[in-house]
């Protein structure tokens, strides 16, 4: 047999026998075996000498040749072997990973998610309204006379002179009992836009959760049942909540809803302005003119309304003394909801 046929059949069994090759004793074996000094390459070196002279440089080429391949398949099964001997080239299975970076619910989404799970367990659905409104939903629909206030560019945003951003959630109420009859029981959680500069306690983009029923024979008890029964669910059954008489357009009566202040439990501090008291909500009945505008007859059809401002849920819940902190999307600050 010559010996390039040698070199062949050698080359052949050394990378048949490099597949079972997985871990760094079996990479020792092999090495011996196809490198070491009693290997057959190593004996065809020795056999080089007996060679005739003419045939010699094509015999060294090819020998040398023949060992390069076997010390560049030493390498790669080197490779393959490396870190706690799993067959995956360059892969180091013992190193610590790299945990990956998870992200987090914002925490004003945490709140409205928790605020409309308690509603949903009590039977309330929930809707989806327009940002971008009109004047009829956001005002005329509501029972806003011509010339209040709110309308003005001072404290609304508006688009165009048909269309603004809306500036409650309130809206949506006309939208809903336009597309649905009674009885209604939604939530309508979404962005709302003031023409507010920020400070503390404002910031011209905030996020509110509106309660809508609509049913026979609905009062202000079961509002005020409804709410309480939400308030003792966030915010433990040591706060208190009181209904304090106020005037909104769409609904009579209307009432804030307040909490005892969850920062000094009561006594009052700089976060609750020393009242001891803080405004999570506005509420009330809802106006019969505003029945009346979506064609529901307020002689049959009798329901509660309220608005609460997620913003303020989420900084009595967690301690948060500037709603900027919500928007400034510093993740020292974000990272703690997680
Ligand atoms: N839309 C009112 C506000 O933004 C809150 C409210 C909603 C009041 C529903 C009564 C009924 O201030």
């Amino acid at each position: 047999m010559g010996i390039t046929d040698e070199l062949t059949r050698i080359l052949k069994a050394a990378e048949e026998a490099a597949a079972a090759v997985t871990d760094a004793a079996a990479l020792e074996s092999w090495r011996v075996e196809y490198l070491g000094r009693k290997a057959p390459l190593a004996q065809l070196s020795k056999a080089l000498g007996g060679v005739p002279p003419a045939e010699k440089p094509a015999a060294g080429k090819a020998l040398n040749d023949a060992r390069a391949k076997l010390e560049t398949l030493y390498g790669e099964l080197q490779e393959r072997t490396a870190g706690g001997g799993q067959a995956t080239a360059g892969f180091d299975y013992t190193l610590p990973g790299i945990p990956p970076n998870v992200g987090a619910l914002h925490p004003i989404t945490k709140t409205y998610y928790e605020i409309t799970a308690f509603f949903a367990a009590l039977g309330f659905g929930v809707y989806h309204g327009p940002e971008v409104e009109d004047d009829y939903h956001n005002f005329g629909a509501l029972n806003f006379p011509p010339d209040h206030p709110s309308r003005d560019a001072q404290d609304t945003l508006f688009l165009s002179d048909k269309w603004l951003l809306r500036t409650h959630t309130s809206p949506s109420q006309i939208r809903v009992m336009t597309e649905r009859q009674p009885p209604i029981r939604v939530l309508v959680p979404g962005r709302c836009y003031r023409a507010d500069a920020p400070d503390a306690s404002h910031t011209p983009g905030f996020t509110q959760v509106e309660g809508l029923v609509v049913d026979r024979d609905v009062t202000l008890g079961d509002l005020k049942g409804t709410l309480a029964a939400f308030v003792r669910y966030t915010f433990g059954p040591r706060t208190k909540m009181r209904f304090v008489p106020h005037y909104f357009p769409f609904t009579e009566p209307s009432a804030e809803v307040h909490i005892s202040c969850a920062v000094c439990g009561g006594d009052g501090c700089s976060t609750c302005g020393g009242t001891g008291w803080l405004e999570i909500a506005g509420s009330g009945m809802v106006h019969p003119n505003v029945f009346r505008n979506v064609g529901y007859d307020p002689e049959t059809w009798t329901g509660y309304a309220f608005g609460m401002g997620v913003e303020r849920v989420a900084m009595l819940k967690y301690g948060i003394n500037d709603i900027r902190l919500f928007y400034e999307n510093d993740l020292r600050f974000l990272r703690q909801f997680r």
